[in-house]
C-alpha cells in the first residue's frame, strides 16, 4: 500500500474509458471538482461499513437496487420518490419475513458511467462512440451527442448532489413511516392479480404495527419507525470522476472516496493489475465487485487479498452475476474456497445481468422467472455449503416501465413497446419488483 497514490491508477492499463480529445477542458472540469464539496461524509460510510461487517458475520440482509443507468433526462422528483419507495416498501417485506435487519443502499445520485460491450456502435451503415452513460456522452445517435465531453462530470455531480439531499430529506422526513410503507403494499396487493398469495403477510405487518401503536410505540415517539437510512451506490468506472471527489477524512487522515456511500468495481475491469483495483486499494469506504461466470477460485483469493488485505469483514462485497443455469455450477466452488481459508465478505446475489437476452422483438430484456431462479438457486448453494446469502442486487425502477418480461401482470414479448425507457438494462418495474420481494421473503424466512 505504500506506493498507493489517488492517481496511481493513471500508471496502469484501464478498460471501458472514453477518449477526451479536449485534454485541457478536462483538467479543468477535474480540478473544479476536486474542489466542490463531498457528497458524502466518511463517518456515514463507516456506518454502513459496520452494518456490512454484521451481514459478512451471518446477520442481516443487504438490499441494493436501481436504474442500470440514471438518466439526465429524468432527473426529476416523482422518479426519486418512487424509486425510494419501493425500496422502502421491499425492505419492510424482507425484514419482516426473514426477522433480520435490511441495509438498503440505492443505485442512485452517481450511477451514471456504463461499460459496454462495444466501443462504436453502427446504425444504418453509419458508426459512432458507443454511448457509456451520460457522465459521459448523450445517448442520441449523433456524432456531437456522442462525443465525449468532460464538463458532463460537472452535471452528473449537480444531479448527485440534488438526488441525495432528496433521498435525506424523504428517509428523516416522514416519508419512511412504516405505517405509510405498509399501507402502500397493501395498495400494491389490492390490484394485484396475486393479491391472496400475498396478502397475509402485508396483513401480519399491519397486524405488528397496530400492536405497536397500542402499547404506545408510535411514529411521534420511536425514531425507528419514522425514519430510515438510505446509502448510495454506484460503478466507480470513470476514475476521473471518482479520483476528484476523493478526499481525506479529517477524523481518520485516510482516503475516501465521498461520491457515494458505497462503490463497486463491474465485471469487465475487475483485473488485478489494472486501474480500477489499483484505485480501489486505497479508498477506505466498503466497495463490491461483481463476480461473473468466468471467476476461478484461485483468482477470487487474490481479488479478495488485494482488495481486502486485512480480512476486515464489511469491507467486501462480492456481488455474483453468474446466470440462472450456471449458478449452480460455478458459485459452489467459489463459496467453498472462500469459506475454507476464512476471508470474510459479503455475498450478495445479481440476478439480472446473466440473464440479459435479446427478445424477437428486438428489445434486450430479461424473464422474471430467470431472475427468480437465479436468487432462489443462490439461497440453495448457500444453504447447501452453510454460508451466508447475504443480499441480492437489482436493477429496478418505482415507474411502470415495460422492460422485463413476465411477473403477475404476464408481460409478454409484444407488451415490451409499451414503455420500454431504460437507456441501457431492462429493469424490473414497481410491480415485478414488489412481487420478487414477497417471493424472496420466503427463501430469507427459510435461510
Ligand atoms: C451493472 O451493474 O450495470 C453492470 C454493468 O454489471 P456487470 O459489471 O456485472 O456487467
Ligand atoms: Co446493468
Amino acid at each position: 500500500m505504500s506506493d498507493w497514490r489517488i492517481d496511481s491508477w493513471r500508471e496502469k492499463p484501464i478498460l471501458q474509458q472514453p477518449t477526451y480529445n479536449d485534454p485541457e477542458k478536462l483538467k479543468t472540469v477535474e480540478s473544479s471538482l476536486a474542489s466542490y464539496p463531498p457528497l458524502v461524509f466518511a463517518e456515514e460510510t463507516r456506518q454502513l461499513y459496520k452494518q456490512l461487517g454484521d451481514i459478512a458475520m451471518g446477520h442481516g440482509f443487504l438490499l441494493q437496487g436501481g436504474d442500470c443507468a440514471e438518466s439526465f433526462d429524468e432527473f426529476n422528483a416523482p422518479k426519486i420518490r418512487d424509486t425510494f419507495k419501493v425500496l422502502l416498501q421491499m425492505a419492510i417485506v424482507l425484514t419482516f419475513a426473514g426477522r433480520c435487519p435490511v441495509t438498503k443502499v440505492a443505485r442512485m445520485a452517481g450511477q451514471y458511467a456504463k461499460p459496454r460491450s462495444s466501443d462504436v456502435e453502427v446504425k444504418d451503415g453509419v458508426s459512432l462512440p458507443t454511448y457509456r452513460g451520460d457522465i459521459i456522452n448523450s445517448f442520441e445517435f449523433t456524432a456531437q451527442a456522442r462525443e465525449p465531453d468532460p464538463s458532463r462530470m460537472l452535471d452528473a455531480y449537480h444531479r448527485a448532489a440534488a438526488t441525495l439531499n432528496l433521498l435525506r430529506a424523504f428517509a428523516q422526513g416522514g416519508l419512511a413511516d412504516l405505517h405509510k410503507v405498509n399501507r402502500w403494499n397493501m395498495t400494491f396487493l389490492e390490484n394485484n392479480p396475486l393479491k391472496d398469495k400475498y396478502l397475509d403477510l402485508a396483513n401480519r405487518i399491519q397486524d405488528t404495527l397496530a400492536f405497536m401503536e397500542v402499547i404506545g410505540l408510535n411514529s411521534q415517539n420511536t425514531a425507528a419507525l419514522h425514519e430510515t437510512s438510505l446509502y448510495t451506490s454506484h460503478e466507480a468506472l470513470l476514475l476521473n470522476y471518482e479520483q476528484a471527489l476523493t478526499r481525506i477524512d479529517t477524523l481518520t487522515g485516510k482516503p475516501y472516496n465521498c461520491s457515494a456511500h458505497m462503490l463497486w468495481i463491474g465485471e469487465r475491469t475487475r483485473q488485478l493489475d489494472h486501474a480500477h483495483v489499483e484505485f480501489f486499494k486505497g479508498i477506505n469506504n466498503p466497495i463490491g465487485v461483481k463476480i461473473g461466470p468466468s471467476m476461478q477460485p484461485d483468482e477470487l483469493i487474490q481479488l479478495i487479498d488485494a482488495l481486502n488485505p486485512d480480512n476486515l469483514p464489511g469491507r467486501l462485497t462480492l456481488i455474483t452475476r453468474m446466470g440462472a443455469n450456471t449458478l449452480a455450477d460455478n458459485l459452489p466452488p467459489l463459496l467453498r474456497r472462500v469459506k475454507s481459508e476464512d476471508r470474510h465478505v459479503v455475498w450478495s446475489s445479481d440476478p439480472m445481468h446473466g440473464n440479459t437476452f435479446k427478445a424477437s422483438s428486438g428489445f434486450k430484456t430479461r424473464n422474471f422467472d430467470a431472475i427468480l431462479k437465479e436468487i432462489k438457486q443462490f439461497f440453495d448453494v448457500h444453504d447447501a455449503e452453510g454460508t451466508h446469502a447475504g443480499g441480492i442486487h437489482l436493477e429496478m425502477t418505482g415507474q411502470h416501465v415495460t422492460e422485463c418480461t413476465g411477473g403477475a401482470y404476464e408481460i409478454s414479448d409484444e407488451d415490451l413497446s409499451q414503455a420500454y425507457k431504460t437507456q441501457c438494462d431492462p429493469r424490473l418495474n414497481a410491480d415485478q419488483v414488489l412481487e420478487m420481494a414477497f417471493l424472496v421473503a420466503d427463501h430469507l424466512k427459510q435461510a
